[in-house]
């Protein structure tokens, strides 16, 4: 039988929470929306209004579908709120360890049995975030892609603990939501951030070192090799930050050389130069 999703929570209203909600919302689903820090909640909500205003200005998307996908988005202040009556629960709160398994073991401890639970974790073991919870198989690796409203991948992460129905469900939650999956082995950066990161770290490197200006070592890869955003670019849109935690994590866990976070890089996180959502980066945000 098809996984049946109504109600959905998602905790951490960030740059992939506000996304994943608005995805959810656009798919159908109730989707009840928190954070730590509820004062953001309202930015959070506007924020999720102005995407949708502009699909419907580009003409992607009808007036009154805009308003009922807005409709089907709550603010609530709690997890065990947003939660309680959840099938389908996806954390996209900080890239940390510690404070994902005490948000789901938060989630655990009021969401039904049959719920499925998932982590948007771009690096870390899926598996150790299961390990603590009562129902370990219930919990699956949902990678969502910046921004999640234009990014059609999904990527699955299947831990050892996880049970073909976990996995079956991941999938028809991602043909609902109309995006398209790769099922992945839990292992530090799965595929994507794997080879990404590698890529971001050498262009940074490739700055430091001063071999060519940001603009023009994106315009290499760009140009050179079709990708649509270049190294840096894509940096300043994900976030130093968040980048530099996931650097920091494959190293630690892959243990090889090309994962050590540079020198320009820590600098820039420490100064707040944090890419599109500080306003500066490699690049000067909103560009001019
Ligand atoms: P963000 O920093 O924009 O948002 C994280 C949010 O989590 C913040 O609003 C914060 O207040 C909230 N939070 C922190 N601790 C919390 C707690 N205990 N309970 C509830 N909320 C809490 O981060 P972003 O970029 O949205 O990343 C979130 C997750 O998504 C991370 O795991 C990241 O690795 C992953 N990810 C990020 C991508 C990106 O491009 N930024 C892409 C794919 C995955």
């Amino acid at each position: 039988m098809t996984f049946q999703v109504h109600r959905v929570a998602v905790i951490g209203a960030g740059t992939m929470g506000v996304g994943i909600a608005q995805a959810a919302a656009t798919a159908g689903w109730h989707t009840l929306l928190t954070d730590a820090r509820p004062e953001i909640l309202p930015s959070a909500l506007l924020s999720i209004g102005k995407t949708l205003e502009g699909a419907v200005t580009r003409g992607k998307l009808a007036a009154d579908e805009r308003d009922r996908i807005r409709e089907r988005i709550s603010i609530v202040n709690s997890i065990a709120e947003a939660s309680r009556n959840a099938d389908l629960v996806i954390e996209a709160v900080i890239e940390d360890l510690g404070v994902k398994q005490g948000v789901l073991a938060e989630v655990a401890r009021v969401v039904s049995d049959t719920a499925l639970l998932a982590t948007n974790t771009s690096s870390l073991s899926v598996g150790a975030l299961a390990a603590g919870l009562p129902r370990p198989a219930r919990l699956v690796g949902l990678h969502f892609f910046n921004p999640v409203h234009l990014m059609r991948l999904v990527e699955i992460v299947i831990h050892d603990l996880a049970d073909d129905s976990t996995r079956e469900d991941a999938l028809s939650v991602v043909k609902a939501l109309r995006k398209e999956a790769v099922v992945v082995k839990d292992s530090p950066g799965f595929a994507s951030s794997r080879l990404g990161v590698v890529l971001g770290l050498e262009a940074i490197r490739m700055v430091e070192q001063g071999v060519a200006s940001p603009a023009d070592i994106d315009r290499a890869i760009e140009l050179g090799y079709n990708h649509p955003m270049g190294p840096l670019r894509l940096t300043d849109v994900v976030g130093l930050d968040v980048r530099l935690r996931i650097a920091e994590y494959l190293h630690s866990t892959l243990k090889e050389d090309q994962y050590q976070p540079p020198e320009l890089m820590r600098r820039m996180v420490a100064q707040g130069e944090l890419g599109k959502k500080s306003g500066k980066g490699f690049y000067e945000w909103p560009e001019g």
